[in-house]
């Protein structure tokens, strides 16, 4: 019997040393020291033996056992580590390379430039609203005192939809609105897109943007109306810009005003160095928005009693502004989304 187990000893040793995968291990394990495997085949017949034998045939069945054990475990280690270094070399990554940047886009100046006056505003007690970009007739015009046949509907040369639909030309419809659902005291902005049937050049696309801006209080004067603007240009454009009102005219402002500020680029010379300013045209001033005492009669078709309360509002071209503290030459560049443009900012 001794011989017996020696010989499974060297078998096991030879199936060891020649097993490559796990599966072989397995086989080793089985074929040995399973239910059915040599070795437990052996110790079946230790009945058979003297008193004096069974003992130490037990014993070194064991150990036997127990070497082959140990052979085993090894030999999976073994593999283990071959496999662990196999995949490490297979998946060497070479962390010096550089690394693909991802671009990170920037915002449009029209956004960085709304951005800023949504600040300025707010931080005088304004709060932003939003409005429809397709209008009704009413909201654009006659609740802005422009009747069907006013001549002031050629002032805006405008999409029309339907019969009473049409694509906004002015954020002014957005103080209707506010009016309508709001009571005073109202500070409001409305930035958005508005839209006119113009011809694109340098100076004028079909689509831009207006910030509306509307104020209804208690003894709202023309004065608020200036000390609020001076205070926004200054901001925008630096605290030695000024401001100049000249008389306008709007349907639903009365008394109506332009607004220029000082040119940015030649801080109101009208000429450089190089001669005439080329932002300004030689003027030194740049005209940039339109405001005025709202109507009596805007504030009373919405509800607000003209005895009592008053307001101001104003439209303020946020792509001529966006143009002017930039020092851009072409309105187009705006809306044509050139990246050689758009990475400069
Ligand atoms: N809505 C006017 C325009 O587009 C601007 C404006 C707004 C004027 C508010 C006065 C008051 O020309």
């Amino acid at each position: 019997m001794k011989e017996q187990i020696d010989s499974v000893l060297q078998k096991a040793r030879q199936m060891l040393g020649a097993a490559q995968t796990m599966q072989d291990l397995e086989q080793v394990r089985v074929q040995l020291l399973g239910k059915k495997g040599e070795l437990t085949g052996i110790l079946k017949q230790l009945g058979k033996l003297s008193a004096e034998e069974r003992p130490k045939m037990g014993q070194l069945a064991n150990e036997v056992r127990g070497q082959i054990e140990a052979h085993i475990q090894e030999k999976t280690r073994e593999l283990q580590e071959a496999a662990l270094a196999c995949r490490l070399q297979e998946e060497t990554l070479d962390i010096t390379m550089p690394a693909v940047r991802q671009p990170a886009g920037s915002l449009h100046p029209l956004s960085i430039v709304l951005n800023d006056m949504i600040d300025i505003f707010k931080s005088m007690g304004f709060d932003v609203v939003d409005g429809p970009e397709v209008e009704t007739d009413y909201y654009n015009f006659e609740a802005l005192n422009v009747p069907a046949d006013h001549p002031a509907r050629d002032m805006q040369d405008t999409f029309y939809l339907g019969d009473n639909l049409l694509l906004r030309t002015q954020t002014s419809a957005a103080q209707i609105r506010t009016m309508e659902s709001r009571r005073p005291p109202i500070r409001m902005i409305c930035p958005g897109r508005v839209y006119r049937a113009d011809e694109v050049d340098a100076t004028h696309s079909p689509v831009f943007h207006q910030v509306e801006g509307l104020v209804v209080d208690k003894g709202i004067t023309m004065c608020d109306l200036k000390g609020t603007l001076e205070q926004f240009a200054r901001e925008i454009y630096g605290k030695d810009a000024k401001i100049k009102f000249r008389p306008s005219f709007f349907p639903f402002t009365e008394p109506s005003v332009e607004v220029d500020v000082s040119c940015p680029k030649c801080g109101g010379a009208g000429h450089t160095a190089a001669g005439d300013c080329s932002v300004c045209k030689g003027s030194g001033w740049i005209e940039i928005l339109g405001a005025g005492m709202v109507h009596p009669r805007v504030l009373s078709g919405c509800g607000i009693d003209p005895q009592v309360y008053s307001g101001f509002a104003f439209g303020i071209g946020l792509d001529r502004l966006t143009i002017t503290k930039y020092k851009i030459s072409d309105i187009r560049l705006i809306f044509e989304n050139d990246l050689r443009f758009l990475e400069q900012f």
